[in-house]
């Protein structure tokens, strides 16, 4: 079994997020894995700062990423029923990159947040975002975790068996797109 490289975004910047936690135990259904998690701490787009001084590091660090994980796993969660600003800003800037980071990158998107949707609102604009960008979106079951704020146990673990089974069989399909 190869060891592949997964790549966790996510849309909140809280080092508790429950988006966090959801990646996390995203890749713990994966099984083996080299995990990394994205830093979204960028710039907001400019495109004055862009003419003046090209695509920031951190930017260039976030696509070099992209590019080299086998996968990548996004989470949103939702701001007034859409994805976060924080996430579209990174998804901005990463189009500014030359090379199509994302192109036939296999993604998987999720959504964990404090109403009762779970965000599925969000993930839907999500799925929008990432349209012109032409990456292979591994897609459902749909993984959506609603009141999150109690979803996950002390340790981090997700604590409705549903929501760990739907994300069990998600990973699942992940691993079957890689090792295919
Ligand atoms: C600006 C803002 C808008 C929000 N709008 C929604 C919303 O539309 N739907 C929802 O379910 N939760 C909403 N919430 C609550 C978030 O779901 C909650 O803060 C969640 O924990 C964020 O994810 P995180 O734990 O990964 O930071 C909102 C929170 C903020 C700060």
């Amino acid at each position: 079994m190869s060891t592949f490289t997964l790549l966790g975004i996510s849309g909140s910047l809280r080092q508790g997020a429950c988006n966090r936690k959801l990646l996390r135990e995203a890749v713990r259904a994966f099984g083996d894995a080299d995990y990394v998690e994205a830093d979204l701490h960028l710039p907001l787009y400019d495109g004055d700062l862009e003419d003046a001084e090209g695509i920031p590091p951190e930017v260039q660090k976030l696509a070099d990423q992209i590019k080299s994980a086998d996968a990548v796993l996004i989470s949103t969660p939702e701001y007034n029923k859409n994805l976060s600003g924080v996430l579209k800003n990174a998804l901005d800037w990463v189009s500014r990159v030359k090379g199509m980071a994302w192109k036939d990158k296999p993604v998987v998107l999720m959504a964990a947040a404090d109403g009762r949707a779970g965000g599925e609102r969000a993930m839907h604009s999500l799925i929008l975002c990432m349209m012109p960008f032409r990456a292979n979106l591994v897609y459902g079951p749909e993984v959506f975790i609603a009141n999150c704020g109690e979803a996950f146990d002390e340790s981090g673990r997700l604590k409705d068996e549903g929501a760990e089974k739907f994300l069990g069989l998600l990973m699942k399909k992940l691993r079957g797109v890689l090792e295919a």
